[in-house]
Parts: C-alpha cells; structure tokens; sequence
C-alpha cells in the first residue's frame, strides 16, 4: 500500500471469469477493491478493464501479490470474497488466510458453486478463525458483471455486515411490473427496483437452494430441447423456424432467460460452414455436478423429482454417442418418426405441453426444498427464494412471479399443483400435453423430461395407486408388513408359506 492510500473496503480472491465480473461490479457500486490471484496475470486483466471502464475515477481495483499482502490492504474487520473453483480450492484459500492472520471477525464469502454440505461444514470448521459465509450466485459472467441472483447463507450476524454489498450487487426487479430491471452499462449499476438477494438461512442452505436452482434449470433446458427435437425431427422444422417460434412463445407465460437464449442459438449461423450453428454442435452434453446433486438429494430425501432426474439422465445418455449411432442402425423404432397433426396446431400443443410440464419441474424442486428444510431445520421462505429468482439467473422467468404468489397465499403450500392457479392451469392445458406425449411416444421421439412430468403429475393426483400390491409383494418374499385402509391400528403381516396363509398382526 502506498503511503495516504486508505484500505480498501473489500478484498477479492480468484480474478477468473465470474471473479472478475464480480469484482467489477462491486467496483460499480461503490466498493474498492484489493485483489489476488495465485495467476498474477488475471489480476492485471482485471485492473486493466477495470481502468478501460471507469478511466475518469480513481482506480478500484489494487493487485496483492499474496494474501498477506491481500489482509494488509483491506479494511478491518475484513469482508474477503472468494471466487475458486468448488471444492480444495476453497479449503487451500481458507487455510491460507488462516496462515496470513486472517481475524476471527473478518468474512470470509464463498461464491462459488460448492456443494452444500461443505459450506455446512466450513461454517463450523472456521468458526473462531474467521466467519465463514457463502453466497451463491447464479447468472453467468454477464450475470457477475452486471447483477447476479445471489443466495446467501450461513452466520445472521455476517449477513447484516452482507446485506448491503449483496443487495447494492445483486439483479434488480421492478417492483410493480416483478420483471427484470435490463441495464448492463458499466459505470451504471442498477440501484433502483427490488434486490434478488435475501437471507436464505444457516448451515449451506443457500447452497442447497442454488442446487435446487440449478437441477430446476437442467429439467427446463431439457424440456425445451425435448419441444425442439420433436420441431426439427417429426415436424421438420428448420432451426430458424423454431427459434421464431420460441420467440413468439417468449412473448407468453413461457417468457423466459432459457426461451430467449434457445432463440438465439437456433437461429444462429455457423461462421466456416454457413449451416445452422445447432447442425454443428455435437450432442453430447456436459455437466458439472449441480444437476446430479439436485437429483442424488431428491432420493435420499425421498422427494420425487423425476422431471430434474430425468434431465441428469439425458445428459448421460447423449455422451454414449458412439454406441447411439451403432444402435441407430440396430434397433427398430415405429414405421413412422413424423407427426400428422398440423404444424400450427402441433406448435400449439407443444407450446402447452412445455408450460405444463414446466410446471410440474418446478413443484418438484420446491418441493424437495421444502422436504430438505425440514430435515435439515431450515427456515426457508419460498416466496422469497421464487422472488429471488425472477431477476438475474439462468431460470428466470415471468413464471417466478405466480410461483412468489402461491407461496405467499400459502407458505406451507404442499405443491404448486395444489394452488389454484397452477392447478387451473394444468387443467386448461393438460389435453395438448397429453397430446404431444402420446405424439412423441407414438413417432419413436424420446421426450423422457416431458413425459415424466406427466407421469409425476398423473401419479400425483391418483389417489390410489398400485404401491398396495407393491407391498403385498415385499410382504410376501420378504415379510415387510402393510397397513390396512380399513382400519389404521398398525402392522399386518400374511404368513405366505403357511398354507392357511393367517393374517397376523406385525
Ligand atoms: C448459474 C448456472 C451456473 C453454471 C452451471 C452450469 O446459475 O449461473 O447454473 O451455475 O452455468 O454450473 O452447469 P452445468 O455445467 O452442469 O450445465
């Protein structure tokens, strides 16, 4: 630090992409910066833009070249973000920090995508060393850059110290429309409209919820690329077509960040082959991890959540692709792979069987929200949580804001299916969702998110289902018991090797 330089307010670990873009927009806000990355290099990129972007002020970011140099350089107590890949990365920078004389007052923010359970158990681990907080952020780098959807959780004191840095950084919404606030302008942050951050909880429930975000974005994207499949391969539409379709269906209640983007990438053009960009991507997706929590939790929590299981699954399968083109050859599917209902009437259909679908997607992750609070005693409010959401983040969406009122109506609300906006909904359109299952089903199309929601939904509102032979099965090869529905006093076993086969009370 240069001798009359005053300390900065905040200091910044990790300049990569989303670091970068955070600090930048802290920049924007009002908070100077120190910065540190064990890459030097991303650090100078990071001064660089910043005094490319606000060259009239006095520079906000100021590069450390190590943490002790990082703690000399901010203000006490310390707020110190964190932007490492999840996971040691994290563990190695607290440690570090530790090393370097970090204060049992400072904060220490996690940014990061971690799993939930190491937040939980970094709150503890660090507690006396430092205050260790997470929030999580969702939204991309532009997201980072100019207004994320933050999730954070961990110590309330911390929070009331966060509370205005998150707010100040966070995407906004406007309060009477509950529509996003559209301003990317460095230098020009958006202070109006309502903040997407708010208080999640203790022990890495922010986490946990940005989880759930997360699984919830994986079953959106796959039920919109599951509606474009069946457009370009049983209705032969080309990839112009349909993204003027998703741009007319992003004028309705399906307008959404996902809709839009989708648009954008189908009607793109590739630069050497002059052939829709989407024809030259291979098929085969990635995944990071978050989708495949989100799915692992729902079981051990037993929370069914098929539609966002089902996404995880997708992905999978797409990467066996050398063994898809061999079975391609191989295996048979129906005589037909086209659909005989009319273009605009099947556009219609689709249109609903993705609204519908998208509904039940969603119960599903509140619901496993609200299933992983109770056993983790988390006091969350999902009013909130949708609120947060509506502005900043991959799945936001008009829809959030029905979804912010149902909770609100009723915050113990056992499924959105069970408001009465939703359920009036599905009713309306469920014949064109059954429709098009029925459709792809029939033309050999694998629509496995969309149909599942189906099944969900149909398993969902059926008030008997076969689990009654279920246990009659596991009664009989492994003596498991069952309950009677005529009379509610307990255990029934029937002894099946006994040939009087006696009922007997478990
Ligand atoms: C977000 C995104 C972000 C990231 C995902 C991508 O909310 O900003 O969800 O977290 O893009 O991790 O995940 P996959 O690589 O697993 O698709």
């Amino acid at each position: 630090m240069s001798e009359g330089q005053s300390l900065a307010n905040v200091g910044f670990i990790g300049m990569g992409v989303m670091g970068k873009n955070l600090a930048l927009n802290l920049a924007d806000n009002g908070y100077s910066l120190a910065a540190f990355d064990l890459d030097i290099g991303k650090v100078e990129a990071a001064i660089e833009q910043d005094r490319a972007e606000a060259p009239n002020s006095e520079p906000r970011i100021r590069g450390c070249s190590s943490y002790t140099e990082l703690l000399a350089n901010t203000a006490t107590p310390r707020i110190i973000f964190v932007s490492v890949p999840a996971g040691d990365p994290v563990d190695h920078v607290c440690s570090k920090l530790i090393d370097a004389g970090i204060g049992a007052d400072d904060i220490v923010v996690d940014t990061g995508n971690s799993l939930w359970t190491d937040t939980r158990d970094r709150e503890a681990k660090y507690s006396g060393s430092f205050i260790f907080f997470s929030t999580a952020v969702s939204g991309g780098e532009e997201g980072a850059r100019f207004g994320p959807a933050l999730m954070p959780s961990g110590d309330p004191y911390a929070w009331t110290r966060m509370r205005p840095i998150l707010e100040a950084i966070s995407a906004k919404v406007d309060a009477e429309t509950g529509l996003p606030i559209e301003r990317r302008e460095p230098g020009n942050p958006i202070t109006e409209g309502e903040p997407c951050a708010a208080y999640i909880g203790d022990s890495g429930s922010g986490h946990y919820v940005k989880m759930v975000h997360n699984g919830i974005e994986y079953a959106d994207m796959q039920l919109i690329c599951e509606v474009y499949h069946l457009m370009r391969h049983a209705m032969s539409m080309t990839p112009a077509e349909i993204a003027e379709v998703f741009r007319a269906w992003n004028k309705g209640p399906l307008h959404s960040y996902l809709i839009e983007i989708s648009a954008e990438v189908l009607d793109h053009v590739d630069q050497e082959t002059g052939k829709p960009l989407v024809d030259i991507i291979l098929d085969k997706a990635g995944q990071k991890g978050t989708g495949l929590w989100t799915a692992v939790s729902s079981l051990q929590v037993g929370a069914p959540a098929p539609t966002i299981t089902n996404a995880v699954f997708a992905r999978a399968l797409s990467t066996l692709k050398d063994v898809r083109v061999a079975a391609s050859k191989l295996l048979p599917g129906p005589a037909s792979n086209g659909i005989t209902t009319s273009r605009e009437e099947m556009v219609d259909q689709l249109h609903d069987a993705l609204y519908c679908a998208k509904i039940c997607a969603y119960a599903q992750g509140f619901q496993l929200m609200q299933i992983a609070a109770k056993e983790h005693g988390w006091d969350l409010n999902f009013s909130s949580i949708a609120k947060i959401w509506r502005a900043g983040c991959i799945i936001r969406a008009v829809f959030l804001q029905p979804i912010a009122d149902a909770f609100e109506r009723n915050p113990e609300l056992h499924s959105l299916l069970m408001d009465p906006f939703f359920a009036e909904q599905v009713g309306l359109y469920q014949s064109n969702w059954r429709s098009v299952v029925a459709q792809a089903v029939l033309a050999g199309i694998p629509a496995g998110a969309i149909s599942s929601a189906l099944a969900y939904y149909d398993s969902y509102r059926t008030e008997v289902l076969p689990a009654n032979l279920l246990q009659g099965q596991r009664d009989f090869f492994g003596a498991h018991t069952f309950e009677r529905v005529d009379r509610q006093d307990g255990k029934y076993h029937v002894k099946w090797a006994d040939p009087e086969r006696p009922l007997v009370k478990a």
